[in-house]
């Protein structure tokens, strides 16, 4: 298949004559890739199992994965859920449209593929005015998981899209660089207290001021999901470089004094260090990469695209600074755990 490209300048404007086109072939079926403030998003129709079952193929991935449903309006969420309670409505007029995702209970029309078998469906309203007005101009609800083969880390520009899926779907929407980097929130309400199934941009206090009680699923502790797989994505080795990679917790002087010790076992060219624009200068042997700045908020953008430039340096072993503390370090921390497999060692204080 030849992958049709398409560029986005968010100064000018979506021009119309290619929202159309690329509508379209979402409507019919076809596979589009397009940003949204959190990561690209690899569409399809949410209403489609064809189109479902495409996704699973393009990705590699697991069909019991389910794909999350981005609409443009809060009136396009009632036909693909059941019961909005009070506390959904008061949720999604804080933080919508934006980076967070909520599970309900899924109507008849949206197809178990795009849910992976559950009666629940994951709904997103993406704050991208051009996510919106693709969806928009689609008419359906746009079935979008993160836009990577699976088990890669998700994509932050197009260039990490093509990368991975060229030739594999029908389009591919260039609209730079996103504005977060990590996924979004997802918030389960199907229970009695809503439940955190991933953190993300939109923080544990955030959505506690607006609900008044909020659990994290227990098993973003241990990287397991413990009570119930809620969200199935969740358990699959995921955001991974192709090294091993160890991230080491403690106060940063001894980070950096352990990462140096451990880094001259190795060639220079075979280990990846990931630190930040305050420590780079610090290390002396190995390929440095930074993820973002501690001062700046800005590690949370960087990161995925850090894990992916090691795989092309070809490293066998990545030592990473922890990120905990920082801003957003709660979804931050989650992702890293997880590109390092849980492998993290504590320095004594
Ligand atoms: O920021 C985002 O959420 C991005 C952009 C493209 O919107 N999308 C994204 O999708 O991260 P994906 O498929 O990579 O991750 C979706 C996660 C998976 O862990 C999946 O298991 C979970 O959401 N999920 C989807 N539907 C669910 C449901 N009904 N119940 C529980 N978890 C669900
Ligand atoms: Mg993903």
């Amino acid at each position: 298949m030849r992958t049709e490209y398409i560029y986005w300048d968010p100064g000018q404007g979506y021009q119309a004559d290619e929202l159309r086109h690329a509508a379209e072939i979402l409507r019919s079926g076809g596979l589009v890739a397009f940003p949204t403030e959190t990561v690209y998003g690899l569409g399809g129709n949410g209403l489609l199992r064809q189109a479902a079952m495409k996704i699973y193929a393009a990705k590699g991935r697991p069909s019991d994965n389910p794909l999350i449903l981005h609409i443009s309006r809060r009136s396009e969420l009632d036909a693909v859920v059941g019961h909005v309670s009070v506390q959904a409505e008061a949720l999604m007029d804080a933080f919508w449209p934006g980076p967070m995702t909520l599970v309900f209970r899924k109507s008849d029309v949206v197809p178990p593929e795009t849910t992976g078998g559950l009666d629940t469906v994951a709904v997103r309203m993406p704050a991208h005015a051009g996510a919106r007005a693709l969806i928009r101009e689609a008419g359906v609800p746009v079935a979008a998981p993160s836009a990577n083969l699976s088990g890669r880390p998700s994509p932050t520009e197009a260039g990490h899209v093509r990368e991975d899926l060229d030739g594999r779907i029908d389009m591919i929407i260039d609209g730079g660089s996103v504005g977060i980097g990590l996924e979004s929130t997802i918030i389960d309400l199907t229970e009695e207290v809503p439940v955190i199934l991933r953190p993300g941009y939109i923080t544990r206090e955030m959505i506690t001021q607006v609900t008044g009680a909020v659990i994290m699923d227990p098993g973003l502790e241990t990287g397991e999901q413990a009570i119930k797989p809620k969200a199935p994505g969740m358990k699959y080795r995921h955001y991974a470089p192709r090294a091993v990679m160890t991230v080491f917790e403690g106060d940063i002087i001894d980070v950096v004094a352990e990462i140096n010790a451990r880094a001259a076992e190795y060639p220079e060219d075979k280990v990846g260090i990931l630190a930040t624009e305050e420590t780079r200068d610090r290390y002396v042997h190995g390929q440095v990469l930074v993820a973002g700045s501690r001062k700046d908020h800005t590690i949370a953008h960087g990161l995925y695209a850090a894990l992916r430039q090691f795989d092309h340096l070809g490293v066998e072993v990545i030592f990473s600074e922890s990120f905990s503390g920082e801003d957003r370090s709660e979804a931050i921390m989650n992702r890293l755990r997880k590109a390092a497999g849980q492998r993290i060692e504590f320095l004594p204080k």
